[in-house]
């Protein structure tokens, strides 16, 4: 049993629910496709990963250990949840090179530089602090070796009010009722989903009206509405945190996007997600 807090322990049973239903989303699919989309995210070769040792801190359902793994890497695959963990271990049980936790990323058993690469992606901003986490990661890097980090970016004020209205009320539903709840974010009038869609989080229906595409637009609803803490951060603050642990080579994987102030302010400098990476000096 992990030592955990009130919230900490609101976010295992939210992301729970998610691992467990991994299914239903199209991007948890474990396919061949996912090494290729995982470069194309990190922004690394291919021949960067073999023979690396790296920590997926957060590692959800495993999409990101199951590409690293295929592309030679050992992975030490550690998740708050159960489910998550769970599924990871199936996925990757035809791996010799993964091993796998369930662990908070606050309390984790591993020597400072024990890894080659730590990736947390979508994680820090959903613990209590998202500077702590990422002050608990950072010396497990190894001279020489990455820190790759996705959190949330600020961005439309109004928007984040509004949508955590939304949250405050629908924390108040147990988990599966908040998911089934989160279908009705789905919208499927053209003019209703544009006039909701710069005030809160929520979709538009596709017109195949496709079971998979619907279910992986509610799960990635319940991704943003279920847990507690939704910590939103700037490209600078992100990367002060990078060079106050003695990184170099800081990077943005996916470029600015936005330069103007009213645009940053509406979509965030990088459309709403940094995607940063950092070699350890
Ligand atoms: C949005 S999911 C991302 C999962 C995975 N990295 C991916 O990209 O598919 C966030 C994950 O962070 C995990 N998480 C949140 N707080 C954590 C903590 N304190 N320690 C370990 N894992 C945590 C959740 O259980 C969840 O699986």
């Amino acid at each position: 049993m992990l030592e955990l807090s009130g919230g900490e322990r609101q976010v295992q049973r939210s992301f729970n629910l998610e691992h467990a239903r991994h299914s239903d989303s199209r991007y948890l699919h474990f396919t061949p496709g996912l090494a290729q989309q995982w470069l194309n995210d990190i922004k690394l070769p291919a021949e960067w990963f073999k023979g690396k040792t790296i920590l997926d801190a957060g590692c959800g359902s495993g999409r990101w250990t199951y590409a690293m793994a295929s592309l030679g890497a050992r992975v030490v695959a550690a998740d708050l949840t159960e489910a998550g963990t769970k599924v990871t271990q199936q996925a990757t049980a035809g791996f010799e090179n993964v091993a796998v936790l369930q662990a908070n990323v606050f309390n984790l058993p591993f020597k400072p530089e024990s890894f080659d690469m730590v990736v947390s992606w979508g994680v820090l901003h959903h613990t209590p602090s998202s500077k702590a986490a990422f002050d608990r990661l950072a010396p497990l890097v190894k001279r020489g070796g990455i820190l790759y980090v996705m959190v949330y970016e600020k961005h439309n004020p109004l928007k984040f009010f509004l949508t955590d209205l939304i949250r405050r009320v629908l924390r108040r539903l147990p988990e599966d009722r908040r998911y089934r709840a989160c279908r009705w974010l789905i919208i499927r009038n053209r003019l209703l989903h544009s006039l909701l869609a710069n005030r809160i989080i929520c979709a538009l229906e596709p017109s195949s009206r496709d079971p998979l595409e619907i279910s992986t637009l509610q799960l990635g609803l319940y991704d943003a509405y279920a847990p507690m803490f939704n910590h939103l951060h700037s490209r600078r603050e992100v990367e002060a945190w990078f060079r106050e642990h003695g990184f170099d080579q800081i990077c943005l994987t996916r470029p600015v996007r936005f330069s103007s102030r009213k645009d940053i302010r509406l979509y965030g400098e990088c459309g709403g997600s940094i995607n940063m990476r950092g070699v350890r000096l």
